[in-house]
């Protein structure tokens, strides 16, 4: 099996309700890694060259749905379903992470 060219964490923590802090999984996470999963088979993907995997929490549960995709490491914070198209044409496609989508930018300040 070839090594993984991508892959696309997507947190999906969930926490019970009345918890202080926000969760990715309350916030459509569940159906952002659908929306990967879908996105890679119309894509044509083979299975295994990029992967999706749900995780724990990945810390900044205030700005979820986080996203964060490997190998560069890059950092995705409010993620919608309709940003997958671009993140799966502009950055896994086309290597280039989405600018619109300000990546990172829970590192910045
Ligand atoms: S619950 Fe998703 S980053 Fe913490």
């Amino acid at each position: 099996m070839p090594k993984p060219t991508y892959h696309i964490l997507v947190c999906s923590n969930t926490r019970p309700p009345g918890h202080p802090k926000p969760s990715c999984g309350s916030q459509g996470a569940g159906q952002l890694l659908m929306a990967f999963s879908m996105g890679l088979m119309e894509r044509g993907i083979p299975p295994g060259q990029i992967l999706v995997t749900g995780s724990a929490c990945l810390g900044p549960c205030e700005q979820g749905p986080t996203v964060v995709v490997y190998p560069d490491g890059t950092w995705y914070s409010k993620v919608k379903e309709t940003d997958i198209p671009a993140i799966l044409d502009e950055h896994i496609g086309k290597g280039t992470p989405v600018a619109r989508l300000n990546p990172n930018a829970i590192w910045e300040g």
